[in-house]
C-alpha cells in the first residue's frame, strides 16, 4: 500500500522569516498527520531554518534543485551534500527548471543519481506541454522524460524515487486536470513506464504526485483516485491554510 505524499513547492517565494512563520504555522496541523508523508520545500536561503524547526516533527524538507557535481567552480550552485546535510528531499527536473533553465533529461539524469548517492529521495518532475497534450503526444513526451530522466538507474535505486506528474498547462493556471484524466496519465502511462525499467513489483510501489492548481476544493478529488498518492503543491501550498487543508484531504483518503 503506497503512502500519500503531499509537498509544498514554495518556489521563489517566502524570505527567512516569512518562511519561519509559515512553518510555524503549518505545524499546528502537519506535525499530527502522521498517516501521510508531508513535506516542505522552501527556497534554499530558508532550508538551515526550516530544518531546525522541523527536527523530529515527521515533517520532511526538500530542496528545489541541485547540482550534480560534487563540488567546485559551479557559482550559484549547491552541491548534493550540502543539500543532504539540511533535506530528505529534492525536487528534480521541475518543468519551471526545464523551461527557464535549460534543463534537460540528461541533467535530470545526472542529478538523480547524484541525489540517490547521496542519500536524498529525488522528486522526479515531468508533464507536457499545452501543445504536446493538444496534440495527443502526452503519453510520448512522459514516456521519453521517464526513460530518460531515469536511465541507467537500477530498480533498488527506482525503489527510491517519488514522481510527480505536472501537466505544464495546469500549474499555476487554476486549470487543474481532472482527477481522472491525471489517474489515467498515472496509471496507463506514468507507472507503465516505470515499470518497463524497474519492473512491475517495483513500480507499484512508487508515489506518483499530481501537481498542478490541486487547491483545497478539488484535493479530495485526486486523493481518492487509484493511483494518485499524494501531491505537489505549488500556489496553495504559500497558506498554512491551504495547505493544511489539503494535506488533511490527503490523511482522510489513507
Ligand atoms: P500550482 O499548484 O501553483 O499550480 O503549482 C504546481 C507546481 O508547479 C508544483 O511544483
Amino acid at each position: 500500500m503506497r503512502r500519500k505524499f503531499v509537498a509544498g513547492n514554495w518556489k521563489m517565494n517566502k524570505t527567512i522569516s516569512e518562511a519561519r512563520q509559515l512553518i510555524t504555522e503549518l505545524l499546528l496541523t502537519l506535525k499530527s498527520l502522521d498517516g501521510i508523508d508531508r513535506a516542505v520545500c522552501p527556497p534554499s536561503m530558508a532550508l538551515p531554518m526550516a530544518a531546525r524547526l522541523l527536527e523530529g516533527t515527521g515533517v520532511g524538507l526538500g530542496a528545489q534543485n541541485m547540482y550534480w557535481e560534487e563540488s567546485g567552480a559551479y557559482t550559484g550552485e549547491l552541491a548534493p551534500n550540502m543539500v543532504a546535510e539540511l533535506c530528505g528531499y529534492v525536487l528534480i527536473g521541475h518543468s519551471e527548471r526545464r523551461g527557464y533553465f535549460g534543463e534537460t533529461d540528461e541533467t535530470v539524469n545526472l542529478k538523480v543519481k547524484a541525489a540517490l548517492a547521496h542519500g536524498l529521495t529525488p522528486i522526479v518532475c515531468m508533464g507536457e506541454s499545452l501543445e504536446e497534450n493538444q496534440a495527443g503526444k502526452t503519453a510520448e513526451v512522459i514516456s521519453r522524460q521517464v526513460r530518460g530522466g531515469l536511465a541507467g538507474l537500477t530498480p533498488e535505486e527506482g525503489a527510491k524515487l517519488v514522481i510527480a506528474y505536472e501537466p505544464i498547462w495546469a500549474i499555476g493556471t487554476g486549470l487543474a486536470a481532472t482527477a481522472e484524466d491525471a489517474n489515467a496519465i498515472h496509471c496507463d502511462v506514468v507507472r507503465p513506464a516505470l515499470a518497463e525499467i524497474f519492473g512491475e513489483q517495483v513500480a507499484q510501489g512508487i508515489q506518483i504526485q499530481y501537481g498542478g492548481s490541486v487547491k483545497p476544493d478539488n484535493a479530495d478529488g485526486f486523493f481518492a483516485q487509484s493511483d494518485i498518492d499524494g501531491a505537489l503543491v505549488g500556489g496553495a501550498s504559500l497558506k498554512a491554510e491551504s495547505f493544511a487543508a489539503i494535506a488533511r484531504a490527503a490523511a482522510d483518503a489513507s
